[in-house]
């Protein structure tokens, strides 16, 4: 028997994230080949007209699993009964512009979001944030959503440790298969700390295996942690189709789970670990289960882990203070 179709709202779905996603979920990519979808996407007044061409090729494609598509440009009907939420809509960041900018210019965007999806939600909502400053947006959206338990959101990290999966495996001649156990730290950030110490490299220990520290500050930290910026210095826009891949996996993994002795990255509501302080939303190594995730407890933290750690979620800290003196929650 066919199953019940999945209602997926995406935002921002005219931008080129939503271009390069929309396409991967009406395939079956977020899913998986057996569950159909039902699209639902937002879009600000002036860009619903895109919206709809985009429509029209999704329509296009003849994707077997695409149960229907429905446009709007109201938060509220947008987010009715979504069981998946990708909140992508948001200004990116342009050339030479701050994060600390974006918080103003972003955070009334995920108030009413929020708003909407504790309005009219499935019960079984699952909220990935990936517009931009994406840990703090997803703080703002999960605020003002008091009736849907907090672990129902989340923000992408996945890019980050997907960018630290690709280092890692040039470095060491390997293929990405064969590296488990990374993990990025803190905020979607130049700030973020990807960690190999407890990574594993065909079931080995990779900070021992590529026993190179110099390469892990100077090289592999930097350039994971400024990729972001190193893509729109080269693209003069940010990154879209890489976005958009990791946002397929994030799902992907929330609902399907992480493979036995690997974890993912998410950011994450903290509940204390690790010294980050409860409430802010981090990103930490998390395995997945039956659609729930738990942060992977009891790793030791060195000394040089612990001082990047503590910076990042110091920044998360500084953006909640931000938003909070703005109104925002
Ligand atoms: P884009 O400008 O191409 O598209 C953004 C779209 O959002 C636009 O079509 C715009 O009309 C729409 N939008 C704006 N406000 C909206 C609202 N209130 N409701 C619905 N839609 C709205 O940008 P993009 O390249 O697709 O990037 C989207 C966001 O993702 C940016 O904030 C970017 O910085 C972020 N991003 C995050 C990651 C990550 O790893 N977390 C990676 C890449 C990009
Ligand atoms: C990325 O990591 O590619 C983006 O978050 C960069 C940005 O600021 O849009």
């Amino acid at each position: 028997m066919a199953r019940t179709p999945v209602t997926v709202t995406v935002t921002g779905a005219a931008g080129q994230i939503g271009y390069a996603l929309l396409f991967r979920i009406a395939s079956g990519q977020l899913l998986g080949a057996d569950t159909p979808v039902r699209l639902r996407l937002l879009e600000i007044p002036q860009a619903v007209k895109a919206a709809e061409g985009t429509a029209m090729e999704l329509d296009d494609c003849a994707f077997p699993l695409l149960d229907g598509i429905d446009i709007f440009d109201d938060a509220t009907q947008a987010f009715a009964g979504a069981n998946v939420a990708l909140l992508v809509g948001a200004r990116p960041r342009t050339k030479g512009m701050e994060r600390g900018d974006l918080l103003e210019a972003n955070g009334g965007i995920f108030k009413p979001q929020g708003e909407a999806i504790n309005a009219g939600a499935a019960d079984d909502i699952k909220v990935l944030v990936v517009g931009n400053p994406a840990n703090t947006n997803a703080l703002i959206a999960q605020q003002h959503a008091p009736d849907v338990p907090a672990e129902r959101f989340t923000a992408m990290t996945r890019l980050d440790h997907n960018r630290a999966l690709a280092q890692l495996s040039k470095k060491a001649g390997v293929s990405v298969s064969e590296i488990t156990k990374l993990t990025i730290w803190g905020n979607h950030s130049a700030t973020q700390y990807p960690d190999v110490f407890h990574a594993e490299i065909a079931s080995k220990n990779a900070a021992e295996t590529v026993n190179d520290q110099a390469w892990l500050e100077n090289d592999f930290i930097p350039t994971v942690a400024k990729r972001g910026a190193a893509i729109i210095e080269a693209r003069g826009a940010s990154s879209a189709a890489s976005a958009a891949s990791a946002a397929v996996d994030h799902v992907h993994t929330w609902v399907n789970g992480t493979a036995e002795g690997d974890w993912t990255s998410m950011a994450v509501v903290s509940d204390g670990s690790y010294g980050v302080p409860e409430g802010l939303i981090s990103s930490f190594p998390v395995t997945t289960k039956d659609g729930r995730w738990e942060i992977v407890q009891g790793l030791e933290i060195n000394d040089f882990s612990r001082a990047r750690i503590d910076a990042s979620v110091g920044e998360l800290a500084e953006e909640r203070d931000a938003v909070r003196k703005l109104g925002l929650i």
